[in-house]
């Protein structure tokens, strides 16, 4: 799909979608830290139809009102299926959401959509807006090369990424042939929150030439410093094959998730450009403007 047709706002805050809760299940093993969870969607009968493609995001408005009274207001997600959906169906949209917890003055406060969302049930309905978003599209040469930069639920675009690149049935709908290679650098604070892993290890076996998978557990491993193992530590680890690649013009690079990563993954390029007698701070504007250097962090 050419850049300009890629639908945005088919729905809005006033007129949203009501969908329909599919599935909603913990993506988390035993032992992991908080609550993410895969939900998804139904988006059959809607007139338009929700139709979006790998790399938008989709807005939910939580059921209820705000302090002032007032309906809530939307909150975004980046959509976690491709455009053929979890069950190659094509009526289906799925999330993958982190319930936000903090505590302030020694309570614990919920986050109002994110916990609205991982509460849901199978057959509850869901006021949906969007899509949104061209910032993260995947180029549609078959021949790129994908670098993904990932922690907690920034998987989500790279989750479909990699399901259009490799997972067999959607392979077969959406006549994509990969032939790339594609990086994934995850982030995640213990291995029983690694998200999606048993997808990921299956992409591996059947695709070595094409998929490797790096990732940071902070809480479990230690950085060159001896402190948390950040995505950034494995960039540095990692420079000169990365640049390597990014010296390739077909090779795109995604990140997602934490804003806060977005300083440490600056460094840690600049370090790696630097061992390569490049300079990151001309180089990244390059790269943006080429459309190859994508974020979305929140
Ligand atoms: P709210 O009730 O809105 O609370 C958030 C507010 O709480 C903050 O604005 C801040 O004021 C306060 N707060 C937060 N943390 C603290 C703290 N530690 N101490 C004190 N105050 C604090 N989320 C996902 O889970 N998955 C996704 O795929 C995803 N994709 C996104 C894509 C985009 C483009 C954007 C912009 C955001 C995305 N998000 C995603 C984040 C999501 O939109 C919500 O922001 C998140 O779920 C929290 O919303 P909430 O309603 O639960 O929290
Ligand atoms: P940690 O929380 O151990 O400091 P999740 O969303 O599931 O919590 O995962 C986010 C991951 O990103 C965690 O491993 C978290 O580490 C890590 N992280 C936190 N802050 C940063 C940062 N500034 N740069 C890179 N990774 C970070």
């Amino acid at each position: 799909m050419k850049h300009a047709d890629v639908p945005v706002n088919t729905y809005r805050p006033k007129t949203p979608f009501t969908g329909t809760v599919k599935e909603n299940y913990s993506l988390l093993k035993e032992g992991a830290i908080g609550r993410v969870n895969h939900i998804t969607f139904d988006l059959s009968g809607g007139d338009p139809f929700l139709n979006y493609v790998e790399g938008q995001s989709i807005g939910i408005m939580a059921d209820g009102e705000d302090a002032n009274g007032k309906p809530h207001k939307l909150r975004l997600y980046s959509i976690a299926s491709t455009r053929h959906g979890d069950n190659f169906e094509g009526n289906t949209v799925s999330l993958c959401v982190r319930q936000l917890q903090y505590e302030k003055d020694g309570q614990t406060i919920n986050g109002v959509c994110s916990t609205y969302l991982c509460d849901i049930k199978p057959g509850d309905k869901v006021k949906i807006t969007g899509p949104v978003g061209k910032e993260m599209l995947l180029p549609e040469d078959e021949d790129a090369n994908i670098v993904m930069l990932a922690t907690g639920t920034g998987i989500a675009p790279m989750r479909a990424y990699l399901r259009r690149m490799f997972e067999p049935s959607e392979r077969e709908k959406n006549n994509w042939n990969f032939k790339g290679k594609a990086w994934l650098f995850m982030g995640a604070p213990k291995s029983a929150n690694l998200l999606y892993e048993e997808d990921l290890q299956r992409y591996l076996a059947n695709y070595p030439d094409n998929f490797k998978y790096t990732k940071a557990i902070s809480r479990e491993q230690q950085n060159a410093k001896g402190g948390r193992m950040y995505i950034q530590d494995r960039v540095t680890e990692s420079a000169n094959e990365l640049f390597n690649m990014i010296e390739d013009e077909k090779t795109h690079i995604y990140l997602c998730g934490l804003k806060g990563m977005e300083p440490g993954i600056d460094e840690a390029m600049t370090k790696a450009a630097q061992e390569k007698g490049l300079n990151w701070a001309e180089l990244r504007p390059q790269l943006r403007k080429a459309g190859r250097w994508h974020v979305e962090t929140y």
